[in-house]
């Protein structure tokens, strides 16, 4: 693992290990359902974010919006949006370390798909968000940019990760509303 990504993790694993505890193991279709709104609520703020704020992406974030509503919509969920706002600076890194909270996303979204299968969830019906989020080679593509890109200011990277997995927690406590339309 390269440094980089081995400061993030270590930055960044009580949060992560705070949010995995929140939504438990996932095993009935009302876990699902609640890790989906949440999921939608919390990428809605981050993706439109990261459109607004940074007219340079060097790694571009995959949108997931439209696949979460499908999904929400196959399970009879009203699509949910946050009523909170992810802080981050302009600074380019730390859109960086708030991409590495959504591409290293994907390593637990492999668990959680095997679960939604269980369910009788597909990349058809209720689970399109993960078919994607499992596919490609975007994550080693980012961590290849990641460790080789020059003048990297450490600390905004980690302060962008840290801010999005605050988010996050946020969105998953319910200490950010949530509106459903
Ligand atoms: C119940 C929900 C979740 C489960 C079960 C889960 C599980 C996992 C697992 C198994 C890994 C791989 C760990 C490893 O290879 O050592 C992982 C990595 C990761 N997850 Fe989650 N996760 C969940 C939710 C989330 C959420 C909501 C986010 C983002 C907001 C997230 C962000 C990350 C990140 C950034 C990594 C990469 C860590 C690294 O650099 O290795 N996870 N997750």
């Amino acid at each position: 693992m390269g440094p980089r990504r081995a400061a993030l993790r270590c930055a960044t694993a009580a949060q992560h290990e705070t949010l995995e505890s929140i939504f438990g193991p996932i095993e009935t279709l009302s876990d699902y359902g609640r890790y989906l709104l949440f999921l939608t609520a919390f990428r809605s703020e981050v993706e439109t974010k990261l459109h607004q704020m940074f007219r340079f992406h060097p790694v571009p974030y995959l949108p997931l919006q439209d696949a979460l509503a499908a999904d929400c919509r196959d399970l009879g969920l009203a699509i949910p949006s946050p009523c909170g706002i992810l802080d981050l600076s302009d600074h380019e890194d730390e859109y960086l370390g708030a991409l590495y909270v959504l591409e290293g996303s994907r390593l637990g979204a492999a668990v959680i798909r095997e679960k939604a299968h269980r369910l009788q969830l597909s990349g058809d019906f209720g689970a399109r968000h993960l078919d994607i989020l499992t596919d490609g080679c975007s994550w080693p593509n980012f961590l290849s940019y990641l460790e080789t890109a020059t003048s990297m200011d450490e600390e905004a990277l980690i302060a962008g990760a840290r801010k999005t997995f605050s988010f996050a927690l946020e969105v998953a406590s319910g200490a950010i509303h949530v509106e459903h339309c």
